[in-house]
């Protein structure tokens, strides 16, 4: 196999959720480009509906547009039914939806805090990837789950303790999950971003004090863009990576080693 050919997602169904803007629409973008059919999950027909249209005309890949709540397991069991109804199978799901809704001190986060983040940080990759390894095994096995975690996960930060908690947990369910589905060829791995320039990172970006001190730490630089985190889910997703299970691969600038 020549290499552009190992990172071909020719003739796949990836699943990419969160993917209304930011580092889930870049991958799905670049999914479509490399040739696979891509549904798009965020919490918004309306938002989602324009998005995959583009995919459809920029690419010539068939794209669906999902709505789908990733805290509540109904939307979930819905969505995966849905993709699998519409094109019979789903060979990559990228568990990219994530959600911080504030920053504070653990002592004094209120539960309810604790609880949305838990959902739809590591409770809807659960759900949705348990869905999928099911379809993925009643079609004689095969396939790739990427995880969305962060660096977060693997460093604790003070006042987003509870995000750090689920990311976590997200690449300890990586773990789990590798080492129930390798016997089905099914592959299980996870990206840990560093500080990528989105929606969800303005705050951290537009203070001054916090940027500054972050790229004092940070090797390269700079910040990271969405773009940047394409080349580790196409490796992740395709065959490129086909003996590598169980992962994380951290794209941070490098700043933690
Ligand atoms: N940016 C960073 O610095 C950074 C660093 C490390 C890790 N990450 C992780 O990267 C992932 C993507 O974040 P991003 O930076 O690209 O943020 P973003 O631009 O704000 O995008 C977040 C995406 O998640 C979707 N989403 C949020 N809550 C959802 C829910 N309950 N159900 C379904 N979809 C939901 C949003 O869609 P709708 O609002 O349209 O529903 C949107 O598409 C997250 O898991 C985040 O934790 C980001």
């Amino acid at each position: 196999m020549k290499p552009a050919e190992r990172f071909s997602l020719a003739g796949k169904r990836a699943v990419v959720t969160g993917a209304s803007r930011g580092i889930g629409w870049s991958i799905a973008r670049g999914f479509a480009e490399a040739g696979a059919d891509v549904a798009l999950v965020g919490r918004r027909q309306e938002t989602l509906e324009p998005l995959a249209r583009d995919l459809v005309e920029q690419t010539g890949q068939r794209a669906l547009a999902t709505a789908c709540h990733m805290g509540k397991a109904a939307d979930i069991e819905a969505m995966i039914a849905g993709v699998l109804d519409a094109w019979g199978g789903i060979d990559i799901l990228v568990n990219n939806a994530g959600t911080n809704p504030v920053m504070a001190p653990l002592a004094t986060l209120e539960p309810s805090a604790w609880d949305k983040i838990m959902d739809v940080n590591v409770k809807g990759p659960f759900l949705a990837s348990a869905a999928v390894v099911r379809s993925m095994q009643a079609q004689g096995g095969g396939g790739s789950i990427v995880n969305m975690a962060s660096i977060g996960g693997l460093d604790a930060s003070p006042l987003l303790g509870a995000y750090s908690v689920s990311k976590a947990a997200l690449l300890h369910l990586t773990r789990a999950l590798a080492k129930e589905c390798g016997s089905s060829g099914i592959r299980v791995n996870a990206i840990a971003p560093g500080l990528i320039e989105t929606k969800f990172a303005a705050a951290l970006i537009e203070t001054t004090a916090i940027h500054e001190a972050l790229l004092r730490q940070t090797p390269l630089g700079r910040h990271g863009q969405p773009d940047e985190i394409v080349g580790a889910a196409l490796f992740l997703a395709s065959e490129a990576s086909a003996f590598v299970t169980g992962q994380v691969i951290v794209v941070d600038g490098g700043s933690r080693m």
